[in-house]
């Protein structure tokens, strides 16, 4: 496998180090503590083609490759999390699944303002009693002439207090089971649908994470994505490519930690030199540096077989759970070598810390990604 990167793949990576840098840096901080949306840094993100770096440019894409988008999340991650998020599930799970399964119908009216930025979308498929469990959809859609009616509530949605547009898995029979799920795409301010809590998290405090509630929620048939019994495949299929999303996002967090513990451990002096002199920091940064490299690869290598339309399921859930372990692993081990410095909130890392903690659990926690890989193994 060539993991080279090719001109384009590589302005791309300087273009998203230089905007996390100018924009997102400055202000992370203060919308970290104020758990303030970054509305525009996400409008500029929009503005450089990063909202749809995979759609093609025809529905408002940027028409690049799976590689270039692993890098581009991992230097907006490297600096903030939090948009680094937004930015994934809009890319993975929102644009992603209406370019491969949406009609043109879907595309041309949804898809285009997403992909290009001018919209925001979410991805809503965790339920109170559907987390790992994720077949077990209690939200019920009920066709009724050209429309469904949705009842239900949602649970733990990024983006869901600021999309435009949310993708809503619901069970329109569920004597199918996993078969019975279907996927409609709910507007934005439609009667019925309301955002019901927004959550105070530990971490990615700038994301907004809410739940949302449908009540008698008109839907139109037409806003149907996929067949009816689509819907829990399309999600799966879906989340393959959103855990890359979130493997990236992760690696982003496990390199900014290793970065600041190199520097401090080169600023900070004890005993009369700088602490970085001494083998117990050297061997906790070669331990971080190794596993940072290592989880790239993991990274790099699901990206290129999605890309190159081959199976990465496993590759996609063995890249996410080794580079969330080491996000927070890492985060922690800066945390020891900052000492107190690294407990308070005069240095970054413990933001790092709780901001890599998110990453063990969404778009499937760790051990749903073990299950993952475990059932793969049986079918090789
Ligand atoms: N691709 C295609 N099809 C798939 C698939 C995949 N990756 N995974 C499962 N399927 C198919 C199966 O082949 C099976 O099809 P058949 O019935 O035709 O054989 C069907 O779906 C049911 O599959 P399982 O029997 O494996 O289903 P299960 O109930 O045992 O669940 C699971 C499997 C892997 C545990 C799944 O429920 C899962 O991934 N859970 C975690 C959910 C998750 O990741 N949630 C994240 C929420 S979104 C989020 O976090 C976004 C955000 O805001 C940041």
């Amino acid at each position: 496998m060539n993991f080279d990167f090719t001109e384009t793949q590589l302005m791309i990576r300087d273009t998203a180090k230089k905007f996390a840098e100018d924009e997102l840096a400055p202000d992370s901080v203060e919308r970290d503590e104020k758990e303030e949306f970054p509305h525009a840094a996400v409008k500029k993100l929009g503005e450089l083609g990063f909202m749809g770096m995979m759609v093609p440019e025809e529905f408002g894409g940027a028409g690049l490759d799976m590689v270039s988008y692993i890098l581009a999340l991992e230097e907006i991650s490297k600096i903030d999390a939090a948009a680094g998020v937004i930015m994934s599930v809009n890319n993975s799970l929102v644009c992603f699944g209406l370019n491969e399964w949406g009609n043109d119908f879907q595309k041309e009216k949804y898809l285009k303002p997403l992909a290009s930025g001018t919209a925001l979308g979410a991805f809503a498929l965790s339920e109170p009693e559907a987390g790992s469990d994720a077949s077990n959809q209690r939200t019920i859609a009920t066709r009724s002439g050209d429309h469904y009616l949705l009842n239900g509530t949602k649970n733990w949605i990024t983006n869901g207090e600021n999309a435009d547009y949310v993708l809503v898995m619901a069970t329109t029979d569920r004597s199918k089971g996993s078969h019975g799920i279907s996927t409609f795409l709910v507007e934005k301010g439609s009667p019925g649908f309301s955002i019901a809590k927004k959550e105070k998290k530990l971490g990615i405090r700038s994301s907004d994470t809410v739940s949302l509630a449908f009540q008698d929620c008109k839907v139109p048939a037409e806003n149907r994505v996929g067949d009816e019994g689509f819907g829990f495949r399309f999600a799966m299929k879906t989340l393959d490519g959103g855990r890359v999303g979130i493997a990236a996002q992760a690696y982003g967090i496990a390199e900014a930690s290793l970065n600041a513990a190199l520097r401090y451990s080169q600023q900070r002096k004890a005993f009369d030199k700088p602490i970085f002199e001494f083998q117990a920091i050297q061997f906790k940064l070669a331990e971080m540096a190794t596993k940072v490299d290592a989880a790239q690869l993991l990274i790099l290598k699901a990206g290129k077989l999605k890309e190159d339309g081959k199976s990465y399921g496993k590759a996609a859930a063995m890249a996410k759970l080794f580079a969330s372990k080491i996000a927070v692993e890492c985060a922690l081990e800066a945390i020891q070598i900052h000492g107190g410095y690294g407990y308070v909130r005069e240095y970054l890392v413990e933001r790092y810390l709780r901001d890599a903690k998110i990453t063990e659990i969404y778009e499937g926690t760790s051990e749903i990604q073990h299950l993952v890989i475990a059932r793969s193994l049986l079918k090789e």
